[in-house]
C-alpha cells in the first residue's frame, strides 16, 4: 500500500515522525512538504532531530495570504499526487496544509485520512477551526485522538468513518523525553530549575493588534519569574512593526526551540503561558501548569483536569493565573498511552479491504 503524507507546519512535522517510523516494513510510504514553514528553525530541524526522512517533494509554497497560500498548495499537490499515485493521502492536523492536502486529493478521487481528527474549538475566527471542519467532512478515515473528538465527529453525522487511534504527539513526547531522561542537557544560561516560564504566543488574535500585544508582553514582563519568551517569527515580525520591546521586564525573547530542548525547558520549568495548541497538551503530559491566552481550547481535558487555565478577555488577572498554586496531581491518560502512531497505521491498513 502507497501511503502519501503532506505536512507544512512545524507542528505537523513533530505528528509526522512517530508515523514514519510506524510506516517502516508497513507500507510504501511518500512524504511531500508544501514548505508552508520554510525558515531552519521552523522546518529543517524538526526532520534531523526527529529523524525524520528527508521529504520526497517540497513545494516551497511559502508564506502568503490564506487564499493565495492555500491555493498555491492546492495546485501543487494535485499534480504531485497525479505523479505519485497513493492508496490514501494522510493529512495532519489543521494547517493550511492540511485543507489544501484534503481538497486536491478529494477532487480526484484518492481517498483521505484525517489524522487528529474531531477536534473543535467552536471558534469560527480561527482559522483552524474552517481547517478542521472542512478536512473532517471531506475525509474518508477520521483518525481522532480523543473521546472528545470521537463525540463531535459522531454528533457531525461523521462516526462511522471514525477510528479513535489516541494522540501521536503523546508518542513522540514521552520518546524524547525518555532520551533526555538519559542524557540531560544544560539549561539555558541564567536559568535555575522550576525558576522559570516558557511562553510562545502567535496566533493571529493575539498578535495582529498591537494594543493587546502590548498587554500580553506587559503582564509577562510583570511575573515574578524569569520568562524564556520562544518568539515565532509572526510575533517577531509584528513586534518589530510596533516597536514592541519583547525582551522588557522579566523576559527573555529567543529563537524558536528544537523539539527535544523545548521538551526539556517545558519540563524543567515552573508553568508555561501560550497560545499554542500543542504546548498545552505537551505541558499537561509533563504535568506542568499552563496558562493558555485563548478563550476557549479543543484540549478541554487539561482545564478539566486543572492542569490548564484560559485567560482572554481580562488580561489583568493573567499574571496572578500564571502565578497560581499548583494543581492536584493526576494520572489520568486523556491522550493515550503514546502507541497511537501503531494504531493508525493499523486503521490505515484496514481501510483499504
Ligand atoms: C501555522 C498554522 C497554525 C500552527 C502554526 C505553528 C495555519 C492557518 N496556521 O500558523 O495552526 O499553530 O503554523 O507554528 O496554517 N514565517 C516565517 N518563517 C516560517 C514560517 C512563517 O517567517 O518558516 C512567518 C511569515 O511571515 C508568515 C507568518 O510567519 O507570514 C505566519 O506563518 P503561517 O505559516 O502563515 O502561519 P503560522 O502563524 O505559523
Amino acid at each position: 500500500m502507497k501511503i502519501l503524507s503532506v505536512v507544512g507546519a512545524r507542528p505537523q512535522f513533530v505528528k509526522l515522525a512517530p508515523i514514519a517510523r510506524a510506516m517502516e516494513g508497513r507500507a510504501e510510504h511518500v512524504i511531500v512538504h508544501t514548505g508552508q514553514h520554510y525558515d531552519e528553525l521552523m522546518s529543517d530541524v524538526f526532520f534531523r532531530d526527529l529523524g525524520i526522512p528527508e521529504p520526497d517533494e517540497n513545494l516551497a509554497v511559502g508564506s502568503g495570504k490564506h487564499g493565495a497560500q492555500t491555493g498555491a498548495m492546492l495546485a501543487g499537490l494535485e499534480a504531485l499526487f497525479e505523479k505519485h499515485q497513493p492508496d490514501v493521502v494522510l493529512v495532519y492536523g489543521d494547517t493550511n496544509s492540511t485543507l489544501a492536502a484534503a481538497v486536491a486529493a478529494v477532487k480526484i478521487h484518492i481517498p483521505v485520512a484525517h489524522l487528529e481528527a474531531g477536534l473543535r474549538s467552536f471558534n469560527r475566527r480561527m482559522p483552524e477551526e474552517h481547517n478542521r471542519v472542512l478536512t473532517d467532512h471531506a475525509a474518508d478515515l477520521l483518525l481522532a485522538p480523543t473521546r472528545v473528538a470521537v463525540d463531535h465527529l459522531t454528533s457531525e453525522g461523521l462516526g462511522d468513518r471514525t477510528v479513535l487511534v489516541g494522540d501521536v504527539m503523546t508518542d513522540v513526547l514521552f520518546a524524547v523525553r525518555d532520551r533526555l531522561d538519559e542524557d540531560p542537557r544544560p539549561l539555558p544560561e541564567g536559568l535555575v530549575e522550576g525558576e522559570y516560564h516558557v511562553a510562545t504566543i502567535h496566533r493571529p488574535d493575539n498578535t495582529d493588534d498591537p494594543a493587546r500585544l502590548v498587554a500580553i508582553v506587559d503582564n509577562l514582563a510583570s511575573l515574578s519569574r524569569p520568562v524564556l519568551l520562544l518568539a515565532h517569527p509572526r510575533l517577531r515580525k509584528l513586534a518589530d512593526q510596533h516597536g514592541i520591546d519583547l525582551s522588557a521586564g522579566s523576559i527573555t525573547a529567543t529563537t524558536p526551540l528544537a523539539y527535544p530542548a523545548l521538551v526539556d525547558a517545558v519540563r524543567r520549568s515552573a508553568g508555561v503561558v501560550t497560545d499554542s495548541g500543542g504546548l498545552q497538551k505537551e505541558a499537561f503530559l509533563l504535568r506542568v501548569p499552563c496558562t493558555t491566552i485563548r478563550p476557549e481550547t479543543e484540549w478541554v481535558e487539561t482545564v478539566e483536569l486543572g492542569w490548564n487555565a484560559l485567560v482572554s478577555e481580562d488580561l489583568t488577572v493573567l499574571a496572578q493565573t500564571v502565578e497560581r498554586p499548583a494543581p492536584e496531581p493526576t494520572d489520568a491518560q486523556p491522550y493515550g498511552d503514546g502507541h497511537a502512531a501503531e494504531r493508525t497505521v493499523d486503521a490505515l491498513l484496514a481501510h483499504r479491504h
